[in-house]
C-alpha cells in the first residue's frame, strides 16, 4: 500500500485550485438514475469514491464515463436494482442510491452500509423517509429490500437532521404521485446542489435551502446537465494548512459563502482572509490562539473539519476545546495527533487539547478522510519526516493532494510501501 513521506517544517506559499466537491457529486450521480437517458455532471472530482459510485453506476446497468472533470451517465439500459456488499462496504454514500432505484423500478436491494470507523451511523432515518413514502422495507441477510408500487407523496419529518436521509427522501420523492413535505431537511449546500439538478430534470422544488422542502413528484425525470460546487471541505483543509504553517495561502474557485463557520474559527486562530473577487487569501499567524469548536449542522462549524482544526490548534498558544456533537466517536486521530507531540485529553465527545510549541515527525496511520488529512497538516510543521500510511483514505476524498500540496511549496512525496 502506499504511503505520503513529508518533510517538514515547511511554510506553504502559493496558489491552489478548489476541485468539485464530493459529497455534493456523489447523490448526483444517484439522481441521474431517476432520469432515463445522459446526464452530465460538471466539475467532478477525481476520487476514488466517484470512481466507486462510477462502478455500482455500471453494476446497475448505466453507462458512466469521466472524461475529465465531465462525469457523462447513460441510464438506458440501467436495469439493474441491487448495489452489493463489496461496493457499499468501501463507501457508505451507495446508500444513496436506496431512493434513485425504488423510484424508478419500485423495488431495490442495497447491501446495509454498516458501521464506521468511528461510530454506528445509523440509516434509520433513509429507511423511515421511503416507508412514509409507501415502500414495505425487510432487512434480510444485511440487506435493505425495499418495494412498492409508485411511491405516494407525504409528509416526512426528520427528528435530527441528515444529509443522506434527506438526499434519499427528495429522490424518492421526485418520482413519486402528488406532493412531498420533508420537515427538518439538512440544509447543506451539497442538498441544495441535489435539489437544483432535480428541479432541472423537471421536478418541482420549494424552499431550497430551507428546512422544509416541497416536492411536486413527476412521472418521469428528464436528464440534467449540472455543474458542481467547490469542495468546501477541501477548500478549508488548504486554508487550515495555511494556518497551521503560518502560511499564505491564495484559494481559487472555492465558494465563500459556505465557509463562514470555518473561516470565523481560522480568523479567530489569529488568521487573516481576504475575500476577493475569485479567490479567497489565506494568512496563518506566527502562531495560533486556541480556541473554542463545537460542530454542528451546516451552517455551523462542519464535523468534516474537526480533524483538521485540532491539528490547527494542536500547536496554538493555549488551551483549547472542540466537541462533536455530531459523530460524538469521531476522535480516531486523537492518538495519532498525540504521537506527534500533541497533548490531548478526551472526555466523551469534548476534546481538551493543551497547545504545545512544536510536532516532532512520526509515523502515523488514519482511518478515514478527514483524519488522514489532519495527519497531513500535523506533517507539514513537525520536525523531520512524517510517514502517513493507509493513503486509501486521502485518495477517497481529496483530488491530487500532493501535486497540490507540492504547488505550495510541501515537501511531500507518494511511495509504494
Ligand atoms: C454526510 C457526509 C459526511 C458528513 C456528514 C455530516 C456525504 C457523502 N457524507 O454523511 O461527510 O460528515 O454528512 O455532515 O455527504 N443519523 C441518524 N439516522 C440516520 C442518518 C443519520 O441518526 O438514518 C444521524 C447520524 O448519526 C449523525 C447525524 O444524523 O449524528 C447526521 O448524519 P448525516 O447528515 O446523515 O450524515 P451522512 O449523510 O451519512
Amino acid at each position: 500500500m502506499d504511503k505520503f513521506i513529508i518533510q517538514g517544517p515547511r511554510r506553504l506559499q502559493g496558489d491552489v485550485e478548489i476541485s468539485g466537491a464530493k459529497n455534493a457529486v456523489l447523490p448526483l450521480m444517484a439522481a441521474s438514475l431517476l432520469a432515463r437517458g445522459e446526464s452530465a455532471i460538471e466539475n467532478v472530482p477525481d476520487l476514488r469514491d466517484v470512481r466507486t459510485m462510477i462502478k455500482l453506476l455500471r453494476i446497475l446497468g448505466a453507462e458512466a464515463s469521466l472524461d475529465g472533470s465531465v462525469l457523462s451517465i447513460n441510464t438506458k439500459s440501467a436495469n439493474g436494482i441491487e448495489a452489493p456488499y463489496d461496493l457499499v462496504r468501501t463507501m457508505r454514500a451507495s446508500i444513496y442510491v436506496l431512493g434513485s432505484l425504488l423510484a424508478t423500478h419500485g423495488k431495490a436491494r442495497v447491501s446495509l452500509p454498516g458501521g464506521c470507523a468511528w461510530g454506528p451511523r445509523p440509516i434509520d432515518l433513509h429507511l423511515m423517509a421511503i416507508e412514509r413514502l409507501g415502500a414495505r422495507v425487510k432487512l434480510d441477510h444485511g440487506y435493505i429490500y425495499a418495494s412498492s408500487k409508485r411511491l405516494k407523496g407525504t409528509e416526512i419529518a426528520f427528528p435530527v437532521s441528515s444529509v443522506g436521509a434527506t438526499a434519499n427522501a427528495m429522490m424518492a420523492a421526485s418520482l413519486a404521485r402528488g406532493t412531498t413535505v420533508i420537515r427538518n431537511a439538512a440544509l447543506e449546500p451539497e442538498v441544495s446542489e441535489l435539489a437544483k439538478a432535480l428541479v432541472s430534470g423537471g421536478v418541482a422544488i420549494d424552499g431550497i435551502g430551507t428546512s422544509t422542502l416541497t416536492i411536486e413528484g413527476t412521472q418521469s425525470l428528464n436528464p440534467f446537465r449540472h455543474r458542481v460546487i467547490p469542495d468546501r471541505i477541501e477548500a478549508g483543509t488548504y486554508a487550515a494548512a495555511a494556518v497551521i504553517t503560518g502560511g499564505s495561502v491564495r484559494l481559487h474557485r472555492c465558494d465563500p459563502s459556505h465557509m463562514e463557520a470555518v473561516f470565523n474559527a481560522l480568523k479567530a486562530s489569529g488568521a487573516e482572509i481576504k475575500i476577493e473577487n475569485e479567490s479567497v487569501l489565506v494568512e496563518g499567524p506566527k502562531r495560533a490562539e486556541p480556541g473554542h469548536i463545537v460542530t454542528r449542522e451546516y451552517p455551523g462549524f462542519p464535523t468534516d473539519m474537526q480533524a483538521q482544526i485540532m491539528a490547527v490548534l494542536c500547536r496554538a498558544k493555549g488551551f483549547s476545546t472542540i466537541k462533536d456533537t455530531i459523530y460524538p466517536d469521531r476522535f480516531t486521530h486523537v492518538p495519532e495527533l498525540r504521537r506527534f507531540g500533541a497533548d490531548i485529553r478526551l472526555d466523551g465527545n469534548l476534546a481538551v487539547i493543551n497547545g504545545v510549541p512544536s510536532f516532532q515527525g512520526a509515523p502515523v496511520m488514519a482511518t478515514d478522510i478527514r483524519a488522514s488529512s489532519a495527519l497531513i497538516l500535523a506533517g507539514l510543521v513537525a520536525e523531520g519526516t512524517t510517514e502517513v500510511l493507509r493513503v486509501y483514505h486521502i485518495d477517497r476524498g481529496y483530488d491530487r493532494i500532493v501535486e497540490k500540496l507540492r504547488g505550495l511549496g510541501a515537501e511531500i512525496q507518494r511511495v509504494s510501501d
